[in-house]
């Protein structure tokens, strides 16, 4: 006789702070580590929140990514029918998977990057500029957050960035739970249709931009389509933006609560690299961002996950695990073999994390540097904080100088 499958209980849960992961992961990572859950759109599927687990679940070659697969475990159905039909290639098993991440990865290396910094900071002082002579009060998401990471992404792909906004409104639709396919679909439409004037605009101009690099290196040859291009173009876009506005907002959040780590910083800039990365896996911004499917039978923690069930790995779980980090809720900016998860694990590890480390750490420090009396204008528990969105983060945060 088999066992009978435990109650599923409702996901995502919410957290109670947005600086520690929701409180139910502790009781998962001790009683249920391989969890069963309702998701939003109905469909059931496995979360999973020891760090040991997370890890070897990413790199289990049994474990796939294609939103294709009838269990994939969106937590929108917009996400979910939008994802089988534009097929990013996050969303990709290889060898197709294989294929664009390799058109990527060279642009995002750490040389690369490192070559941009002088960029980035130019970038990020002029928004900063715009800021202080908008004057207080002012929402730092719009005005900050936002602006420094699509203005970066934007930059690089070769994208005018005249309308801000409308990536950031492209992002909020396509990543909110409560997106319709159809809502999906033509927020994308929209973003697509922009990317392709481009793409053709490219093709007949070259420039020294991604795009340009793209289209002549993999589109002429007739390596990639054009509706490929775009789709590899759309989610780097979008997985880079919204990400990162979050990183910037809840950090930013979160060091005007602690003037003591503002101050430690202060003191010591050279501890900012460490701080980034401290950052990164105290908020874990894209908790439930990796979204498996077993292909075969996989056993973590003594439990199974059986084939073709949907499966997540809990990032903020796997950050928060107290048997791999000393005090996980501890913010500590000089915590050694801080081996984190926030930008994922295995094949799918995030490509851009390089660039994001260098966008934070610049946003981070030239506000720190630059505004010395940025405040909150108005009160703590005005804050609107993004539950319903596949990354965690602030609607929108009220400051003044
Ligand atoms: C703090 C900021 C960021 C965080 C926390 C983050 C997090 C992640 C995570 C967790 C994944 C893995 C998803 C999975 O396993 O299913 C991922 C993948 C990805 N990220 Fe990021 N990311 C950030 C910034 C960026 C930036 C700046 C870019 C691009 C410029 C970017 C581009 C991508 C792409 C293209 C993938 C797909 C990789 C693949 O499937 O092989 N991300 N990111």
């Amino acid at each position: 006789m088999s066992t009978p499958l435990p109650t599923p209980r409702d996901f995502p849960m919410r957290r109670g702070c947005p600086f520690v992961a929701p409180e139910e992961y502790a009781a998962l990572r001790t009683e249920d580590p391989v969890a069963r859950v309702t998701l939003p759109t109905k469909r059931e599927a496995w979360v999973v929140s020891r760090y040991d687990d997370v890890r070897e679940l990413l790199s289990d070659p049994r474990v796939s990514a294609d939103i294709t697969r009838p269990n994939f475990p969106a937590l929108g159905e917009g996400e979910q029918e939008a994802g089988a039909r534009f097929r990013p290639f996050i969303r990709t098993d290889a060898p197709e998977h294989t294929r664009y991440r390799r058109m990527l990865l060279p642009v995002f290396t750490v040389r690369r990057v490192r070559a941009m910094r002088p960029a980035v900071q130019a970038r990020v002082d002029e928004i900063l500029d715009a800021m202080l002579a908008g004057g207080g009060p002012t929402d730092f998401v719009a005005a900050y957050a936002n602006a420094v990471s699509t203005s970066v992404i934007c930059e690089l792909l070769g994208v005018p960035r005249e309308n801000l906004e409308f990536f950031r409104d492209v992002t909020r639709i396509s990543g909110s739970r409560h997106s319709t396919a159809a809502q999906v679909s033509e927020a994308l439409g929209g973003l697509f249709g922009l990317l392709a004037e481009l793409v053709a605009q490219r093709r007949d101009e070259p420039r020294d931009d991604l795009i340009s690099k793209l289209v002549t290196e993999q589109l002429v040859p007739g390596h990639v389509t054009t509706e490929q291009l775009l789709s590899t173009l759309g989610i780097t876009i979008n997985a880079g933006r919204e990400t990162t506005t979050s990183m910037i907002a809840l950090s930013t959040l979160l060091l005007l609560d602690r003037p003591d780590l503002r101050e430690e910083l202060r003191r010591d800039p050279s501890l900012m690299p460490a701080a980034v990365d401290e950052l990164l896996r105290v908020l874990s911004v894209a908790d439930s961002i990796p979204l498996r499917v077993a292909a075969e039978d996989i056993e973590l923690s003594g439990r199974t996950v059986p084939a073709h069930d949907g499966v997540i790995a809990l990032l903020a779980g796997a950050n928060h695990d107290p048997e791999q980090f000393d005090h996980p809720e501890r913010v500590d900016f000089r915590r050694t073999d801080n081996h984190h998860v926030a930008f994922g694990f295995g094949v799918h590890q995030c490509v851009g994390q390089h660039l994001a480390r260098l966008e934070l750490e610049i946003a981070l420090e030239t506000l720190l540097r630059r505004v010395p009396t940025l405040r909150l204008a108005g009160e703590r528990d005005e804050v609107v904080v993004k539950h319903d969105s596949a990354t965690f983060g602030l609607e929108e945060l009220r400051v003044t100088w």
